[in-house]
């Protein structure tokens, strides 16, 4: 069975954020996709203090969550994180999650479909959505959209709860998701993966 990780982001357990990926979770339900959803933005995650170590270990040198969750997003079909805005950001726990998980993790992720999910009170959902999205566009997963940047608008999950199109959002979102997750395996069957290339990395101009 496909799977879907779902990271919540805000240090609120049943949050805006929440109430977010749980339309979703409501709709991978009904599509047949297991899901998990793990709760990051109460835990005490440190950022990337760039030591390296992950590219000798192939795990971060802080044994957390992070760490945790490799193998299960090594599993997974799909990724969703949500994060609330702060200051028109992500919030700093999502990000510094999130680029401990990406550093420190080498197997492939190609293929792997991704979405971002933000809440806002009121404003900086679409500079937050872009950062979020980022992570995937660089290793090359497919992000799954809907018919509004996936947003959803409240200071409480009450107030999200009245958001009916950001809910919308969320529905399409999921669908759309479970549909390119489907699509995804069948293309790989019949045509296999897309060839990568890594031999080039290049800083500097003469390519050195
Ligand atoms: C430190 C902090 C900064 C915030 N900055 C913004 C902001 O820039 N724009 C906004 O609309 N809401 C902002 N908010 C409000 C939350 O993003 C918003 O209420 C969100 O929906 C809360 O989601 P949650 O319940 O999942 O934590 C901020 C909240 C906090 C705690």
């Amino acid at each position: 069975m496909a799977k879907v990780l779902l990271l919540n982001g805000s240090p609120h357990t049943k949050g805006c954020t929440y109430t977010a990926l749980e339309e979703m979770i409501k709709v991978f339900d009904k599509e047949g996709i297991d899901t998990e959803l793990i709760q990051v933005g109460n835990k005490d995650i440190r950022g990337c203090i760039a030591c390296g170590s992950c590219s000798e270990k192939g795990r971060c040198v802080f044994d957390d969550l992070v760490n945790e969750l490799a193998p299960k997003f090594e599993a997974a079909d799909g990724l969703v994180v949500g994060s609330p805005v702060y200051y028109s950001s992500p919030n700093g726990t999502i990000l510094s999650f999130m680029d401990r998980l990406f550093y420190s993790t080498s197997f492939s992720k190609h293929m792997k479909v991704g979405a971002a999910v933000v809440s806002a009170r009121r404003g900086g959902n679409t500079a937050s959505f872009d950062a979020l999205n980022k992570y995937f566009t660089i290793s090359g997963m497919p992000v799954a959209s809907s018919t509004y940047w996936n947003q959803v608008h409240g200071f409480s999950p009450e107030d999200v709860r009245k958001d009916l199109e950001g809910l919308q959002t969320m529905r399409n979102l999921a669908r759309n998701m479970a549909f390119m997750i489907r699509a995804i395996a069948d293309a790989r069957g019949k045509y296999g993966l897309p060839e990568v290339e890594r031999d080039a990395f290049t800083s500097f101009p003469d390519g050195k």
